[in-house]
């Protein structure tokens, strides 16, 4: 096997929810039936063996969904694997007893069984689902998929195309490798993986014609891989940010998309018929070519589009600033991170204690070894918060907000010309973001870095909205 093709590895319930029975559906919901089985992928091409994977339908993606906003979803997962599963939908503002986190919102489905989810998604974007059950192994063998709800009136568009993007560690065999959880990748940047892939294929080509122009929805379904992308000559205009509309803009800087982050851009493809585009990631030290646009012959037209674009804009409750609450939130721990100690179980320790139990990180001094620890944010419904995100650790965490979006005012201290919103800020090393956000949404709900190592091993938190 040719180990030259894949990329280095860089730096080497007890409870019980009733929940109403679906006859009250509704007529115009959407009704989805997907089953958490194993499965196989070509993954890497005709010169390797199919790797075994866990999907939902057994695929790698999972079956996409898409409906349109304003309609219900009705979803019934069966766990066909031989380990409970749950699943979240994340960035979708739903009522908590949906939120898919088993051992807080809802039991684990276990082998064998079925669970009912229900909501009408608020917000139309671009989403994913994943399994929230031991995460850093069930997404990492391939429990994930695309969530699209799509505009009443979306922009005119040729395509319409989504490029769930994952990474993979793989062995010479193409088969995943099973040390899920390593030491090393707990402590350090998460499992990344050797081979990323776009849709679940490696170096894949996609096709497109001269003057087209594509709706290109990315989601980094990655363990704990962050991408960065460039698009050669083209100037791809950003028009959503973690499913929420952005004032677009056309940049040809590399467009960051961190883990669980999703970009929706808009590109009008001009190259010449007959050429070949490689889409770049440069994140890491590393850059390598991600995917390529192949142009057919024959052009779809000579120029450009020039319709509109734009999205309608986000409707989000807006924090108030003046009232808010505020919260320091700081980040620390992992290796070369010069946390010395922190509380585990309530119980001050040092670090090589906890290490030992296999957490190395801590929000606020405190790991988040577990589901029934005292929140980090207790607020009543309504309120305004604004956080003050520190990472004070030597590696970028994509941290996650379920159940609420965020505005990130700030990044640095300074603040963003044009502030956005956000489910999945991806904080850098040192760095320093404001958020605010309303608590309108009652539960507890996660708050946790996605790199999904991170997760497992303590970085993580709760907020409680009553
Ligand atoms: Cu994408 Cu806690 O999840
Ligand atoms: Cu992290």
């Amino acid at each position: 096997m040719n180990r030259r093709l894949f990329l280095q590895w860089s730096g080497a319930s007890t409870l019980f929810w009733a929940f109403p029975a679906v006859d009250a559906t509704d007529p115009s919901g959407s009704n989805i039936e997907l089953t958490a089985k194993p499965g196989k992928a070509k993954i890497v091409g005709r010169d390797f063996p199919a790797t075994d994977i866990w999907g939902f339908d057994g695929q790698i993606p999972g079956t996409p969904i898409r409906i349109t906003h304003g309609q219900a979803l009705y979803a019934t997962i069966k766990n066909a694997l031989n380990v409970p599963t749950a699943v979240h939908w994340h960035g979708i503002r739903l009522p908590n007893a949906m939120d898919g986190v088993a051992g807080l919102t809802q039991p684990a489905i276990q082998p064998g069984e079925s669970f009912h989810y229900q909501f009408t998604p608020p917000d139309s974007g671009t989403y994913w689902y994943h399994s929230h059950v031991n995460a850093y192994e069930q997404v990492g063998r391939g429990l994930s998929g695309p969530l699209i709800i799509e505009e009443k009136e979306p922009p005119v568009v040729d395509r319409d195309l989504v490029w769930m993007i994952d990474d993979w560690r793989l062995l010479d065999d193409a088969s995943i490798s099973n040390d899920f959880g390593a030491g090393h990748d707990l402590s350090h940047a998460g499992r990344i993986g050797n081979v990323p892939t776009v849709n679940g294929r490696f170096r894949d080509i996609v096709k497109v014609r001269t003057g087209e122009r594509i709706r290109l929805r990315l989601i980094n379904a990655s363990n704990a891989r962050n991408f960065a992308l460039s698009f050669g000559e083209l100037a791809p205009s950003v028009i959503a940010i973690d499913g929420q509309a952005v004032k677009p803009f056309q940049t040809k800087e590399p467009i960051v998309i961190g883990v669980a982050g999703r970009v929706d851009l808009m590109l009008d493809m001009s190259g010449d018929p007959g050429s070949i585009m490689p889409v770049v990631d440069s994140f890491y030290r590393e850059t390598f070519d991600l995917t390529k646009f192949v142009y057919e012959e024959t052009p779809l037209r000579s120029s450009a589009l020039d319709s509109v674009i734009d999205l309608a804009p986000p409707e989000l409750p807006e924090p108030d600033l003046s009232n808010a609450m505020a919260h320091e939130v700081t980040i620390a721990g992992g290796a070369m991170g010069g946390l010395r100690r922190a509380q585990f179980n309530g119980k001050w320790m040092s670090l090589r204690e906890i290490a030992r139990q296999g957490y190395v990180w801590a929000i606020n001094d405190v790991v988040g070894n577990k589901l029934d620890m005292p929140p980090l944010i207790d607020t009543k419904m309504g309120q305004s918060i604004r956080l003050t995100l520190r990472n004070q650790t030597a590696f970028p965490h994509p941290m996650h907000l379920h159940g609420h979006h965020m505005k990130l005012l700030t990044i640095d201290g300074q603040p963003l010309p044009d502030p956005r919103w956000v489910d999945s800020p991806l904080l850098l090393p040192e760095q320093t973001m404001e958020l605010a956000f309303v608590a309108d949404n009652p539960g507890e709900w996660l708050f946790h870095c996605h790199a999904l190592e991170h997760h497992a091993a303590g970085l993580g938190a709760l907020v409680r909205i009553t």
